[in-house]
């Protein structure tokens, strides 16, 4: 009973850290950062968001973008706000998302370049439909359509 109680709490909290920053006003679609310190996790989160934003608006004035971010090595590690944010489903999610990551230093044109960014933009949402989906409709934005 009392583990059953604790769960409720645990994905009650869960929903909130998760998804109240997409509850937020949006005054501009550049999305700032909470009052409260980031976790580990998040702050990666956050730099990885806008490396994909650089990238998108690079790509769409047709010129290659760089991709050398160490920070995705860092994302199976690092600490998340509330430990239920990551499970066992984490790690392939991160892995996967390596993987796409890898493609887009292969892409030796804007076109192709352009698909491995939208595959990419694909694991982001992947491992966030198990995990946090609060930011989901902001992530889906990077895409090039
Ligand atoms: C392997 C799973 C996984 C992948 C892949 C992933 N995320 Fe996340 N993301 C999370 C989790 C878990 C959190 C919650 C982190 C926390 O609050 O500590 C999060 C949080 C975020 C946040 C909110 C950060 C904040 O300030 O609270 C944004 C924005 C975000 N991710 C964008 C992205 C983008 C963009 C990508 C792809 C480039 C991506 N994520 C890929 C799991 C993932």
């Amino acid at each position: 009973m009392k583990s059953k109680i604790l769960t409720i709490l645990a994905v009650g909290l869960f929903i909130i850290a998760c998804s109240s920053p997409a509850k937020e006003p949006k005054k501009n679609s550049g999305w700032k950062p909470e009052m409260d310190q980031p976790s580990e996790l998040a702050s990666i989160m956050r730099e990885l968001h806008d490396e994909a934003k650089q990238r998108k608006s690079t790509l769409e004035k047709g010129e290659l973008a760089e991709a050398n971010s160490q920070l995705i090595f860092q994302m199976i590690t690092a600490e998340p706000t509330e430990p239920h944010m990551v499970g066992p489903a984490f790690e392939p999610h991160a892995q996967a998302f390596i993987a796409s990551y890898g493609q887009l230093n292969i892409a030796t044109d804007v076109a192709t370049q352009i698909d491995a960014h939208n595959n990419l933009v694909k694991s982001c949402v992947a491992c966030h439909m198990n995990f946090c989906q609060g930011p989901i409709p902001r992530i889906e934005k990077l895409y090039i359509h």
